[in-house]
């Protein structure tokens, strides 16, 4: 038996939320009351969560992905087998899944490693831009004839990846390669342009399922292919997931982890708390504040409400790493605006301990560290600014991970999809919808002369050229 079917794993494995700091016996006037939470509000945004259950196909990955998921495990390890490299293509949505898992569940130094000592597994870039000297620099670590490119693209025709796409299958051929043998297709299985460069091309193809959005994507094979590659277990991911969608379904809002974070959140934004900041205590929970803060503000970051109404809402994510920037940005927490609220990312077991070792007996403001962990040393740090921030009036709340692991990681992941889509529904607002994005991929298309983008190069032209004394 796998042991995320056990139990006692599941609930030792359990999520822990803690909201104490959010509330006003905590922090003070910053704080919420019970008071403040409607229940009218809250109970229709949860039918309407029920309601649209259908239409929000992110929510079904955990359960109907057994046949892809083989299919993953199997091309993964051919990929394991054949290739040294494994190079995702990709931007937002496409990308930073990727980056999260891999951190989270991968060696800190993975690509360092040899590959024994990696598992076996090839080494891992993410491409997520067209910055022209990081294009060259991957061409300089790579062996083209030894790499396996993963082009992801939901909507199949993303500029970037496009791009990156055109410039591999480029090299590829210069080379003497064949395109077949070395791209993995990942796109939707009818629209785009992916789907059709795929079938002319022959590559393996794996489809992004209706109803999955980019920065909703982790959990199918955006996400999984890159993770099994990898070597992580994407079944006990998924186990993690459908874990954290048993623990959110229940309708009574104290008993829902992951919609009373999203209340709590809405609370706070209509209390003027525009910031969302994201400090996980753990090198490994670095780039989950990436993945965080796109799923926030592009799903949430709204101009209208449903009813079409100019609301102008969203909450500004900010990442910070515990303990790093306790030297950078907690000063501004702490004595700065009234404006943000902090979600700190708690471990319960690191996966390595480490001593702090006897010496300088003689100066006692360093050998008091002797004899403790390093363990001990980030957990006591992080304990101290949650009550520095506590102390400030500052509402905070915290996730703990019992342990980083594949299951944990489902959970986390879940959870703030839930709590993103639930902020949604009280907002009134599309979390699904980024037509600010669209906006910017079309000024893009216009100033490259796409065909089909003439009026919108027009309309670029005629903005308002920059005066020169603007310009120093
Ligand atoms: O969440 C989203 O939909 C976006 O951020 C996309 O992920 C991003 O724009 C990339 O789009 P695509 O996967 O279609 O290339």
């Amino acid at each position: 038996m796998e042991r995320y079917m056990d139990a006692a794993f599941r609930e030792i494995m359990r999520l822990r939320v803690n909201f104490n700091n959010m509330m006003k016996p905590k922090i003070g006037a910053h704080g919420l009351e019970e008071a403040d939470f409607d229940a009218a509000k809250l109970g229709a945004a949860n039918e309407r969560m029920a309601q649209k259950r259908e239409t929000m196909k992110w929510r079904e990955l955990p359960y109907n992905q057994d046949e892809i998921v083989a299919d993953i495990l199997e091309t993964a390890k051919g990929v394991r087998k054949e290739f040294d490299d494994f190079v995702v293509l990709g931007i937002g949505g496409s990308a930073l899944g990727p980056i999260a898992v891999q951190q989270a569940l991968n060696h800190l130094h993975y690509n360092d490693l040899p590959k024994a000592k990696r598992g076996g597994g090839p080494r891992l870039f993410v491409e997520d831009n067209v910055d022209p000297e990081r294009m060259e620099a991957l061409f300089d670590v790579i062996d083209i004839g030894r790499t396996c490119f993963n082009v992801i693209t939901k909507s199949g025709g993303t500029s970037e990846t496009m791009a990156q796409l055109l410039i591999i299958c480029d090299a590829l051929k210069k080379r003497g390669h064949t395109p077949e043998k070395h791209i993995i297709a990942t796109t939707d299985e009818k629209k785009g342009n992916l789907i059709i460069i795929a079938k002319e091309l022959g590559l393996k193809t794996f489809f992004v399922p209706d109803g999955v959005g980019g920065r909703f994507s982790e959990l199918c094979p955006v996400g999984l292919l890159a993770a099994a590659v990898c070597g992580v277990d994407i079944k006990e991911m998924l186990a993690g997931a459908a874990y954290m969608d048993e623990i959110s379904h229940e309708g009574d809002i104290w008993e829902n982890p992951a919609h009373l974070a999203g209340a709590m959140m809405v609370l706070m934004m209509e209390r003027g708390k525009n910031i969302s900041v994201m400090m996980p205590y753990a090198d490994s929970l670095k780039y989950m504040s990436d993945w965080y803060a796109q799923l926030w503000a592009e799903s949430l970051g709204k101009r209208y409400d449903l009813n079409g109404n100019e609301v102008f809402v969203g909450q500004t994510p900010v990442k910070a790493l515990g303990v790093t920037d306790q030297h950078s940005q907690v000063q501004l927490y702490a004595e700065g605006p009234f404006d943000k609220v902090t979600t700190f990312l708690k471990v319960g077991e690191y996966r390595t301990k480490v001593d702090i070792p006897d010496g300088f007996a003689d100066i006692k403001d360093v050998s008091f560290l002797s004899g403790h962990t390093m363990n001990e040393l980030i957990q006591a740090e992080e304990r101290a600014t949650e009550y520095a921030l506590l102390k400030a009036g500052r509402p905070s709340w915290t996730i703990t991970l019992p342990e980083v692991n594949a299951f944990t990681i489902g959970q986390l992941l879940y959870f703030f999809e839930v709590m993103t889509a639930f902020a949604g529904e009280l907002m009134g607002i599309n979390a699904f919808d980024q037509p600010g994005v669209e906006e910017g991929k079309n000024a893009t298309y216009a100033l490259l002369g796409k065909p089909g983008f003439e009026i919108k190069k027009q309309e670029l032209d005629s903005a308002p050229a920059n005066e020169t004394r603007y310009v120093l």
